[in-house]
């Protein structure tokens, strides 16, 4: 990259993905390409099978009881969208309460605003705790207790912050959230690439990922939904593949996960990722999580000693995700001189601009880790950022 060895540092924004996930895609397109869930000939129905095959892989990765729990969607933002829209219908009123966190991405505050205009309710948001020189980016549990209430309907809250890398407390808040009557989902788009998730264990209602992020393609993602929830829940888009008998004077619609498929889904989408989910079993995520914390420390160790760098982010659990700040210089001139240096790593407000505001920052730099990089990878990235400091300040 721009003559140097490409030091890729984005995997919070998309993962590389490993050469068996490339191979499955164009597998699936040179041998065995159909629509699946309607041909009776053999081709249909082995897309079918392998289709069918990674939801159960999907499911075995998070846990779920059913496979059916597991509905194929585009990616975490649709996830949040389809439970927004269909929840929102059925069970949100006027002056009820949602609550969000106050480092959510993006694509967990608009969905719920949305649906608060239209329906009437409430938007409460959980703040951090500490602000100021004490502020680890962690979220204030106190004040979580006292927003929740009998008209507190839905909890939605990332597992993992995107921009500060924070391991949210979700075991715990959900029980808390669930004792006050509301339901949860959690935005686990940052969380499943770098530590075993158990929906079961963990408890909450709703849970949302992409696959890009998990090594595999874009474009396909996953809700899980409780089985009680999805049964009840109304479908989101309506159309072929969801339903059972339509006449003119009312339509029947499928059983689950089907009820929220609509139209022909991303198959060889659904198939990588269930090939990308093996591979990552087959690294051990235990493994990956806790060298990639490894990298962790080290990029902070290094990182905390250049002079007037500052990192936003030091919970107590993070996962491997770096952000910081260099006082008076601006994000994106110090991505820009890192890029030149072939180092690739994401800067802006990263989709989180209520929690630059609350750090009164307009973004930082952010460097994500994944397994395949390297304590040499992190040293280049320590040496650009020094250089970049020289030029930007000379
Ligand atoms: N949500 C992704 C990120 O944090 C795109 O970069």
């Amino acid at each position: 990259m721009n003559g140097k060895p490409l030091v890729y540092l984005d995997s919070a924004a998309t993962a590389q993905k490993p050469t068996v996930v490339l191979k499955a895609l164009s597998d699936y397109y040179l041998k065995q390409n159909a629509n699946i869930h309607r041909g009776v000939y053999r081709l249909s129905q082995e897309s079918t099978v392998a289709f069918e095959k990674a939801r159960v892989v999907v499911q075995q990765f998070i846990g779920a009881r059913y496979a059916h729990e597991i509905v194929f969607t585009a990616g975490t933002t649709a996830s949040i969208n389809l439970v927004a829209s269909s929840f929102g219908k059925k069970f949100v009123n006027k002056g009820d309460e949602l609550l969000v966190s106050e480092m959510e991405h993006h694509s967990n505050i608009l969905p719920w605003q949305v649906l608060c205009q239209e329906r009437g309710a409430v938007l409460k948001v959980i703040p951090l705790k500490d602000k100021g020189e004490l502020d680890k980016g962690e979220l204030d549990l106190e004040a979580f207790k006292k927003l929740l209430g009998p008209k507190t309907k839905l909890l939605a809250l990332t597992q993992v912050s995107n921009t500060l890398g924070t391991v949210n407390p979700v075991t715990e808040m959900i029980a808390l959230a669930h004792a006050a009557g509301a339901a949860v989902l959690i935005d686990g788009a940052q969380a499943v690439p770098h530590m075993k998730v158990n929906v079961v264990a963990m408890d909450c209602d709703f849970y949302c990922f992409s696959g890009h992020k998990l090594y595999g393609p874009t474009g396909i993602g996953v809700l899980y939904g409780k089985e009680k929830w999805l049964k009840e829940l109304p479908p989101y888009q309506v159309g072929g593949g969801t339903i059972k008998t339509v006449r003119f004077s009312g339509t029947e619609y499928a059983e689950l996960p089907l009820k929220f498929e609509a139209g022909t889904p991303h198959i060889e989408g659904g198939i990588g990722l269930g090939v990308a989910i093996d591979y990552l079993n087959s690294v051990g995520l235990d493994l990956a999580g806790a060298y990639e914390q490894e990298l962790l420390r080290y990029a902070t160790e290094k990182l905390s000693a250049i002079g007037g760098l500052r990192i936003i982010g030091a919970a107590a659990y993070k996962a491997a995700v770096i952000s910081f700040v260099v006082d008076g210089l601006h994000a994106l001139d110090i991505g820009t001189i890192l890029d030149q240096q072939g180092i690739a790593v994401r800067t802006g407000h990263h989709c989180t601009q209520p929690l630059m505001e609350r750090f009164g920052i307009s973004g930082t730099v952010r460097a994500s880790f994944a397994f395949y990089n390297t304590f040499e990878e992190v040293d280049k990235l320590v040496d650009g950022v020094i250089k970049a400091l020289k030029m930007l300040r000379s």
